[in-house]
């Protein structure tokens, strides 16, 4: 546990990469397999593949390279994916919904057990199989069904709201959908996902690319 914390955010996030090439060469009866191959794999380097592996522990042999199983579930208790986790969420609308129908989730480990909504239109009814309580029971479903991932859903003006309410049940982590920064307890971990923010950045790389080509442009017609 100790060993865990000390791994960088930055390594985390590659950790899916690794995990996800892993489980492929598993499937495919691969036993072993070197950095060069890995990074090649992934679009890292050799160096940066041994850098991350090493943070974790001396799986690695000089001349013989990883194996493949062993280095799979190492990484797959890192990113506590040897568990399986209970989710639920909060905000029955367009998002909760689609959420709710991605089977990925289930086949990865993470299974939702219900959504929350405060639309009594929605509470009740079964979305994607996924049933529907009204966010009164929040703190009780969570709590009985030894949840540990809540998924907020709801409208930016809400999500504090919702939040507050998570911070007084047993949920370890949420993954905010809402593009507000919620304020949450310390032992609470959340991840958010800003779509927007992620579109200002492809608009960003498509801009600095314009840039780039007027630069060259300008650049070479000096020569012509
Ligand atoms: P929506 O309006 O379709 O659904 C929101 C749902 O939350 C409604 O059913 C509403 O009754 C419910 N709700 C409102 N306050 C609540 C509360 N206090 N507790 C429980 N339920 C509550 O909105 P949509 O499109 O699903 O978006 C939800 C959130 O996700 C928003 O913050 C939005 O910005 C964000 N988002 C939506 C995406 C999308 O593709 N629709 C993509 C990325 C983010």
């Amino acid at each position: 546990e100790e060993e865990i914390k000390k791994i960088s955010l930055a390594v985390i996030r590659r950790l899916p990469k690794y995990h996800k090439c892993l489980g492929e060469l598993l499937r495919n009866n691969v036993e072993k397999v070197s950095s060069q191959e890995l990074g090649q794999m992934l679009g890292f380097t050799a160096s940066q593949v041994r850098q991350d592996l090493n943070n974790f522990g001396e799986f690695g042999q000089q001349g013989y390279g990883y194996n493949v199983e062993q280095l799979y579930n190492e990484v797959a208790k890192i990113l506590g994916l040897h568990t399986e986790h209970k989710m639920v969420i909060i905000g029955a609308g367009n998002l909760g919904q689609a959420l709710a129908n991605y089977k990925d989730f289930e086949s990865h480990g993470f299974k939702i057990i219900a959504m929350f909504d405060i639309n009594p239109r929605l509470t009740g009814l079964r979305i994607h199989g996924v049933p529907v309580y009204d966010l009164e029971e929040l703190s009780y479903v969570i709590n009985e069904n030894n949840v540990d991932i809540a998924i907020i859903a709801v409208p930016k003006e809400n999500a504090q709201q919702v939040a507050d309410v998570l911070s007084g049940t047993i949920i370890k982590g949420i993954w905010n959908f809402a593009p507000i920064e919620i304020k949450v307890p310390p032992h609470i971990m959340v991840e958010n996902v800003h779509l927007i923010d992620s579109l200002f950045t492809l608009s960003y790389k498509i801009n600095e690319n314009k840039l780039m080509e007027r630069l060259i442009k300008q650049k070479s017609k000096r020569f012509e």
